[in-house]
């Protein structure tokens, strides 16, 4: 495995970027990469999902600062006073937003609220500031129920099965006009598959809220013993073993993707799109014993209903991402289980511990 400060941008000038979102599970991991590579990094985010201690664990791992705002990208007021007055922003990577599918369901509006008008007051101060470069995490649910796998930037977009989803369709539309109108944009639309895992040093990683939907966050809760075993939900589908595969991405990896992706903007290539995954499908049950592997924990489990909304099978080609930004995913599933695990142990209660 490389050293990931020579594994990023070794030749890319230095950025001012912005991170909204910065604190979150994804965003955290991305400040270390970026500061890792040379950028200079403000964060802002409204901490309705996260803790601001994860900044100081990207700060202690890096051994640099970041300048925090705790605020709101529908906050407009604050917005201009960070790109008149306080920062020279270059680029924004833009990862605020809200991302629970059963939430989306039962709270339409305030995701559209949230993810869609919080976008758009923050690409109309962009503009008014001429900083008109933008990389924005999307997802792989913009594929709906995909047509062919591994899935190419090429297959249609499909229809989402719930609002969350939604939010990053209309989004990636709304990105992709905007570029078009105006093309000194730079739009840089990274499709994200699963993202687990955590940074090796075991000080930052998920922190759900609540009981985690997502597969991997659960199985440490069970393996820590906060709860009692995994549901897997379906095991009738049209897959190897009759459960849900889907392409588990580092989110280290996934991090180093955004840096790789800097290039784009500093080559000024207009409207791009991008999957991150590995190219390589894993079944509930895999993970289940992929872990038990990894960790010598054993994870109890019974099989219930499908999940509605769950799709069979869902993996990335990830060959465009390979061959345009030089990026690809270094870390197989053994690692992704046991910094999931490093994590989980050394932090039971997350950042509250
Ligand atoms: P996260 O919840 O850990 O991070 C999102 C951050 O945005 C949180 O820190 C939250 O406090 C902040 N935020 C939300 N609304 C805000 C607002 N209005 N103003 C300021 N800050 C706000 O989630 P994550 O897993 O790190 O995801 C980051 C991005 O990637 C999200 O846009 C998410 O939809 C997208 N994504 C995530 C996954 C995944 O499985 N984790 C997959 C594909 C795409
Ligand atoms: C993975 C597999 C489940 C939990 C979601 C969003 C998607 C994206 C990533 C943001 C599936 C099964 C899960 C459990 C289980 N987020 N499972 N028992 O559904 O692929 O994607 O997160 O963009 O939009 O939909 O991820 O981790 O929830 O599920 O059996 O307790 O694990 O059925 O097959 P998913 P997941």
């Amino acid at each position: 495995m490389q050293a990931r400060g020579r594994y990023c941008a070794e030749k890319e000038e230095a950025m001012n970027i912005l991170v909204t979102g910065g604190a979150g599970f994804i965003g955290s991991h991305t400040v270390v990469e970026l500061l890792q590579a040379g950028h200079t990094v403000a964060v802002l985010d409204n901490l309705c999902n996260s803790s601001e201690e994860s900044l100081r664990r990207a700060e202690a791992i890096t051994g640099k600062k970041v300048n925090f705002y705790k605020g709101d990208i529908l906050d407009r007021g604050m917005l201009e006073d960070i790109f008149s007055a306080k920062e020279k922003v270059d680029a924004v990577i833009h990862f605020a937003g809200l991302k629970a599918v059963g939430e989306s369901v039962q709270k339409p509006w305030e995701y559209y609220e949230n993810n869609i008008a919080g976008t758009l007051t923050l690409i109309d101060v962009m503009r008014k500031h001429n900083v008109k470069n933008i990389i924005f995490s999307s997802s792989a649910t913009v594929y709906g129920d995909p047509a062919v796998i591994p899935i190419t930037e090429q297959c249609p977009k499909g229809q989402c099965t719930n609002p969350y989803g939604w939010t990053k369709s209309m989004l990636e539309q709304i990105l992709s006009d905007v570029q078009h109108a105006d093309p000194q944009w730079n739009v840089i639309l990274l499709r994200y598959f699963n993202p687990i895992g955590a940074h090796k040093s075991g000080t930052m990683g998920e922190n759900p809220n609540g009981v985690p939907n997502n597969l991997m966050p659960y199985i440490t809760q069970v393996a820590v013993g906060k709860l009692p075993q995994l549901s897997v939900f379906g095991n009738d589908y049209d897959t190897p073993d009759g459960t849900g595969v889907r392409d588990y991405i580092h989110v280290v990896d996934l991090a180093v993707g955004h840096v790789k992706a800097l290039k784009k903007v500093q080559e000024k290539a207009g409207l791009k799109i991008y999957n991150l995954g590995t190219g390589v499908g894993y079944s509930v049950l895999d993970i289940v014993k992929n872990f038990e592997e990894a960790t010598g924990v054993k994870i109890p489990y019974v099989i219930k209903e499908r999940r509605a909304g769950d799709i069979a099978a869902c993996y990335a080609d990830a060959s465009l991402a390979k061959e345009e930004l030089g990026w690809e995913a270094q870390y197989g599933i053994k690692e992704m289980c046991e910094d999931s695990w490093r994590w989980q142990k050394n932090n039971p209660n997350g950042y509250e511990a």
